[in-house]
């Protein structure tokens, strides 16, 4: 079995059952309680937990109860802003991860007020463990920085914002890189916090991300084009008029794009275990989810 097919099966449910019982714990209105877990409930590939986990791993330090806290928070995150990006004055998207949206469920207020919610989740799931308050300090910062508006926030303003309004290349990218390159940033970073690597050393890992990260978004613009809703959970050909790869670049460039993007992530990865010894292949792994053979 590949490696991340282990790993996965392994901590996923972790990962769910976490994330389950912590907000059952924190969470005492009973309304705004069942809105935020319908959303993080319902699935999705966890893969920005995975990648802080896998970091972690990567750097032979372990993950155990206090860790897993703080490296899911970010699910948390993620999660509020899909429920946000759902909502009619968003992208206006009936289906999220196979079922209908937040706001189609519970309205436009709750599913507001279920995002607002798990955004300040987060933060109290990184701070309110028992890491030590320098890593919790610097947790929380990066994770304010990559959420807010130098990071998330500010891609999905650019996005909204340029609705039929085609972007310049640079702008797209960083468009890209702000919306969902980010939080998948974090997601590495947080496992490089956890595991107490040095800010030298952390540089490759980052720029791993990075890469990772505009794949990540470049490829899900190309799967609104060629996939479907029981694939994706989410409704497919969604983003006319929206500054995507295909839109401003046609399928076969994107895809295009999209292979040299991946392959300067396993690059890093490959600089990794030249420069400092770990064993990258877990992490290489992970960009197998991008299958650039089939597009077309
Ligand atoms: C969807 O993210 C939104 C983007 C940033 C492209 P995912 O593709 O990770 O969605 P889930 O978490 O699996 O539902
Ligand atoms: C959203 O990008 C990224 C977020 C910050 C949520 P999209 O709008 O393309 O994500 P999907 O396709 O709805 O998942
Ligand atoms: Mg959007
Ligand atoms: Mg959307
Ligand atoms: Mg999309």
């Amino acid at each position: 079995m590949a490696k991340i097919k282990q790993f996965e099966q392994e901590w996923i449910p972790k990962i769910d059952h976490l994330l389950d019982s912590q907000m059952n714990y924190d969470v005492s209105q009973p309304e705004l309680l069942a809105a935020m877990k319908y959303s993080v409930d319902a699935g999705g590939k966890r893969f920005r937990p995975l990648l802080g986990i896998a970091t972690v791993l990567t750097v032979n330090k372990q993950v155990g109860a206090v860790q897993l806290k703080a490296l899911s928070a970010i699910e948390l995150l993620h999660t509020y802003s899909l429920i946000h990006d759902d909502l009619p004055a968003m992208d206006d998207d009936p289906i999220r991860r196979g079922k209908p949206s937040n706001h189609i469920k519970f309205g436009d207020a709750l599913a507001t007020l279920a995002g607002d919610g798990l955004q300040a989740l987060a933060f109290q799931w990184v701070v309110d463990n028992q890491l030590p308050s320098t890593v919790k300090s610097e947790l929380a910062l990066k994770l304010a920085i990559a959420a807010g508006p130098a990071g998330m926030v500010a891609g999905q303003a650019d996005d909204v914002l340029n609705e039929n309004h085609e972007l310049s290349y640079d702008a797209l990218k960083k468009l890209h890189r702000n919306k969902t390159g980010a939080l998948i940033h974090y997601a590495v970073e947080s496992g490089l916090i956890v595991g107490g690597v040095n800010e030298a050393d952390r540089k490759p890992f980052l720029e791993f991300a990075d890469a990772f990260g505009l794949a990540f978004q470049i490829y899900d613009d190309i799967l609104d084009v060629i996939s479907n809703e029981r694939e994706l959970g989410k409704p497919v050909h969604q983003d006319s008029g929206k500054n995507t790869y295909p839109n401003l670049f046609g399928l076969s460039k994107s895809k295009e794009i999209l292979a040299i993007t991946v392959s300067k992530a396993m690059d890093a990865l490959d600089l990794i275990s030249d420069e400092q010894g770990f064993d990258t292949k877990l992490l290489k792994e992970f960009c197998g989810y991008f299958k650039i053979e089939e597009i077309e």
